[in-house]
């Protein structure tokens, strides 16, 4: 294991019936006015809003607030956001939704705090020195923006998503009621459970030696999450199966599996992230797309990792190194079919003279990855096995 300093501020508070605390939290932070920040509405369908807003009266926090973030939050909903935030001179900010929610919420934060332009963080032109409060009522767990410091957000002029992370961005409280996601649509569910999938895979494919206890922790999340997602899909209100989900895509991604570690390889996400910005698929549907087509392009770099993802994941024991790593790729793919997600670039509309500028808007980071560093020509052959 490589050293590490590991501190995570975020106060979680999980289970049924727990919404009704925030007023009370935030109250104790100090905060009497927030800005409130949601997406397209489901909020107000499912009673969340309504749980919410009568907690915050009930403890004297004033609210004023922004709607519509869409999922791939879109840097212009930011800059609203911030101006509304500063006008109304409010003291904390409190998200209510997803990871498009939170992480729109982390930008005004250091937005409020900066008279520049808050996509200089983005660029890491510079990094963000302090940030105004942040409070959450997670409605859909997939990302674990809700316990970590990363945000993701789209400029849309620039056709760039990318993203920033600074420890000023963590949320002081997040609330996670898993029984309020039983009302996502089917192909939501299955998104959430190939995010969570996927972050344990950036970590657990970076190449570290000697980090049994880690491997065993992300074989353990996919295993559970591969479990439960499969429950939810016949039964979306089993509530044991959403706080099990719910609490395997926080532990994905709030650094307490990153430890220890060279820092993840990403490469895939970044890929995906430019399927998202240029055909605006969702962030989930995009991984069961990239993830396969980079383990196909990767798994010789480190053939012993590989092997052991397909004996531990898939029970698959039969066969040479190399085999039991291709099964498993393909294993992999079924799993994700299985969840109706695409598994391909074709299956949403992609066309095979449009791989160069998917290249090219993935490229602009480059080198991508840990494992094996990708250039240009190396996400343009991962692209083309993505294809078909
Ligand atoms: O907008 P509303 O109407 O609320 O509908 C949302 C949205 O359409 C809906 N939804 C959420 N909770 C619901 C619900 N529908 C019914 N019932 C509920 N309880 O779900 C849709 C998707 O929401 P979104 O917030 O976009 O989903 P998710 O949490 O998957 O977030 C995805 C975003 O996070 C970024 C992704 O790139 C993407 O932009 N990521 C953020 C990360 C981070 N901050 O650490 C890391 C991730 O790898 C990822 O890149
Ligand atoms: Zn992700």
């Amino acid at each position: 294991m490589k050293n590490f300093v590991y501190q995570n501020p975020t106060k979680i508070i999980f289970g049924e019936g727990t919404i009704n605390q925030i007023g009370k939290e935030i109250k104790n932070h100090g905060v009497n006015k927030v800005l409130i920040i949601y997406g397209g509405g489901s909020i107000l369908k499912n009673g969340v809003y309504e749980e919410v807003t009568k907690s915050l009266k009930e403890h004297d926090v004033d609210y004023v607030e922004v709607s519509g973030v869409q999922p791939n939050p879109v840097l212009s909903k930011v800059q609203e956001a911030i101006n509304k935030a500063k006008e109304e001179k409010v003291e904390g900010l409190l998200a209510i939704g997803g990871g498009s929610v939170y992480d729109t919420t982390k930008a005004v934060s250091i937005g409020c705090h900066y008279e520049g332009n808050v996509w200089d963080f983005y660029e890491r032109k510079l990094k963000p020195k302090s940030a105004m409060p942040i409070f959450g009522v997670l409605t859909i767990s997939a990302t674990a923006s809700e316990m970590n410091m990363g945000s993701v957000i789209t400029n849309e002029d620039e056709d760039k998503k990318w993203s920033c992370g600074s420890p000023v961005m963590y949320p002081k409280v997040s609330i996670i009621d898993p029984k309020v996601q039983a009302t996502l649509p089917p192909n939501q569910t299955a998104n959430t459970a190939i995010d969570t999938m996927a972050h344990v895979f950036e970590l657990y494919f970076d190449g570290t030696e000697d980090v049994d206890v880690l491997m065993e922790y992300s074989e353990g999340i996919i295993r559970t999450t591969m479990k439960h997602v499969k429950v939810l899909l016949e039964d979306p209100t089993n509530y044991q199966s959403r706080a099990q989900l719910a609490w395997c895509a926080t532990l994905g991604l709030n650094g307490s599996n990153g430890v220890g570690r060279s820092g993840g390889d990403w490469a895939s996400h970044n890929i995906e992230h430019s399927l998202s910005v240029l055909y605006g698929v969702s962030h989930g549907a995009g991984l069961a797309i990239v993830f396969p087509a980079w383990m196909k392009y990767v798994y010789k770099e480190n053939i012993d990792m590989f092997e052991r993802f397909a004996e531990q994941i898939f029970n698959i024991t039969e066969g040479t190194k190399e085999e039991k790593a291709l099964k498993a790729i393909e294993e992999l793919k079924i799993f994700f079919k299985s969840l109706n997600a695409p598994v391909t670039l074709k299956e949403i509309g992609v066309k095979p003279e449009e791989l160069d500028e998917i290249a090219d808007n993935a490229a602009m980071q480059a080198p991508l990855g840990t494992l094996k560093k990708l250039e240009r020509e190396d996400i343009l052959e991962i692209l083309k096995i993505a294809y078909k």
